[in-house]
């Protein structure tokens, strides 16, 4: 799976055992996440408007992301969980930190790491549904059914950085930055969080 997914590295295994026992305060960061990636592919629109293809592609994440976030908002409330601010995990941030300040380079970087964002979230989606099916089996239910479009998501991100970049450019860094996620997904990060 995490071929499919460009990622390299698989979750570590304590990661699962950090987030199961606080389901509640994963899925109020999960919801953030959901906000989050709405607002990425927003602000990629912003900036790339004269590529009409990615707009579109990049509307149509936008709207599946609102819908998943409005999806963690409706399983929030009947768990009687209240959504709130949280702490985001370092995850983010350290990824950005990697994204070139010059374009076209710049272009390529922000694609690759939003693909790479999409294919952890993804890979981990996985990894609850199939720790959770006995336990909470809606919940499990719930995260397999967001597999499939944050795989697509992975993809489109991919496909559009070779908007920005030749076919081996577009290689050489995704795997340079698959890399560094892989570190930072092993410096980990001492709050529980969906990329902790
Ligand atoms: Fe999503
Ligand atoms: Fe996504």
């Amino acid at each position: 799976m995490t071929r499919m997914l460009r990622l390299a590295c698989a979750t570590p295994r304590r990661w699962l055992d950090q987030v199961e026992g606080r389901l509640d305060l994963l899925l109020i960061d999960h919801a953030h996440c959901e906000k989050k990636a709405a607002g990425t592919a927003m602000n990629l629109i912003f900036h790339y408007v004269e590529h009409e293809d990615l707009c579109r592609a990049l509307s149509e994440i936008v709207r599946e992301e609102l819908e998943h976030f409005n999806l963690v908002l409706d399983l929030l409330k009947e768990r009687g969980v209240r959504f709130k601010r949280l702490p985001p995990s370092s995850y983010g941030g350290k990824l950005n930190e990697l994204v070139a300040k010059q374009e076209p380079q710049r272009a390529i970087d922000r694609m690759l790491v939003a693909a790479l964002i999409e294919a952890r979230s993804c890979e981990r989606f996985g990894l609850l549904a199939e720790r959770l099916r006995e336990r909470e089996p809606k919940l499990a239910q719930f995260f397999a059914s967001l597999f499939e479009s944050e795989a697509r998501h992975h993809s489109t991100y991919i496909r559009f950085a070779h908007v920005f970049g030749s076919e081996s450019a577009v290689a050489a860094r995704l795997e340079e930055l698959a890399a560094a996620e892989a570190r930072i997904i092993h410096e980990g990060d001492p709050e529980p969080r969906m990329h902790s």
